[in-house]
């Protein structure tokens, strides 16, 4: 009998890993929740199994004996005479200690909240998967985009211009006294990051490189990407904005950070001028 059980437990041991190598291709709830299920079930049958045989090792009543584990285990034996389990091995004695409450009282909070936090995600579905609340965000984002571009917010990136009319530049200062003071400081002398009023850009000056450096952001350094909070008309009027306040030197601005910045751009075009009226 002992051998037909320890044979049933070793061929429950030996399937498991081989049943976690089947690819699984359906991974919908029900797959999902019929999978936990399955384990569970089997990880019980192995529990069952394994405390059989122990008590038949132990030839003790089962029935009496489990009675006497879940008393036990509920309201403590007063004694801290540990019973002695008759293992003496290298003339140490084995004794049966008993478990802390408290470590007994955490496990059964732990199988609670499994039970709980099955039900909530994988049976009632009342809370979202990270997979599902990604997929959310996602068309989320992309919703916020599609109602951007549909409301005048989009620009030609490629023609970048600096804008200088009182409107646009007002509408950047705002957004600017909004959401940038923090790490700018108020008049965009540099707090955490750098001072944007003097001649010296890490990630390059002019309407073009500010512009691309608030929409990607430079997540490295702690500055988002803004891409998603303004449309790229707002983003446009915040560089403008930013530009504008170029030598104002601000008091207690921070020093110089970076290459001082030529506009590559105009001495271009002031070549290409000057060639044609040559
Ligand atoms: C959480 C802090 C934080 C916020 C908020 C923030 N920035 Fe920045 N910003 C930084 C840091 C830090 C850097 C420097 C990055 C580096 O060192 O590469 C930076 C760099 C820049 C640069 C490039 C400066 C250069 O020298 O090349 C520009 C332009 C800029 N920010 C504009 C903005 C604007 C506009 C906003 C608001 C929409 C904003 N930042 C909001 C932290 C912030």
């Amino acid at each position: 009998m002992k051998k037909i059980l320890l044979s049933c437990v070793s061929v429950v041991f030996a399937v498991l890993p081989l049943a976690a190598q089947v690819p699984v291709t359906k991974t919908d709830p029900e797959t999902e929740l019929a999978m936990i299920f399955t384990i569970s079930f089997i990880v019980f049958v192995i529990a069952t199994l394994m405390y059989i045989i122990g008590v038949m090792n132990a030839n003790v009543d089962p029935i009496a004996d489990l009675y006497y584990r879940i008393k036990n285990y509920i309201v403590p034996p007063p004694s801290e005479v540990a019973p002695d389990v008759g293992h003496i091995y290298d003339d140490i004695r084995e004794l049966d200690n008993r478990i802390p409450p408290w470590f007994n009282y955490l496990f059964g909070i732990t199988v609670v909240f499994a039970f709980v936090y099955m039900t909530d995600y994988h049976v009632l579905g009342l809370s979202k998967l990270s997979t599902d609340e990604y997929q959310e965000e996602v068309v989320a984002a992309n919703l916020q985009k599609k109602i951007m571009m549909a409301s005048g917010g989009s620009i030609n990136e490629n023609a970048l211009v600096a804008l200088k009319d009182a409107e646009s530049l007002k509408e950047g200062g705002e957004s600017f006294q909004k959401f940038c003071v923090s790490c700018h400081g108020p008049q965009a002398g540099g707090l955490v990051g750098p001072n944007l009023t003097d001649e010296y850009w890490i990630h390059g000056g002019g309407i073009k490189n500010v512009y691309t450096t608030i929409k990607k952001g430079v997540p490295a350094k702690g500055m988002i990407s803004w891409e998603l909070v303004f449309s790229q008309k707002q983003m446009q009027n915040i560089g403008s904005y930013v530009l504008s306040l170029q030598g104002t030197n601000p008091l207690g601005g921070k020093g110089p950070e970076g290459q001082k910045y030529v506009e590559p751009v105009i001495a271009a075009a002031k070549d290409t001028a000057k060639a044609k009226t040559l």
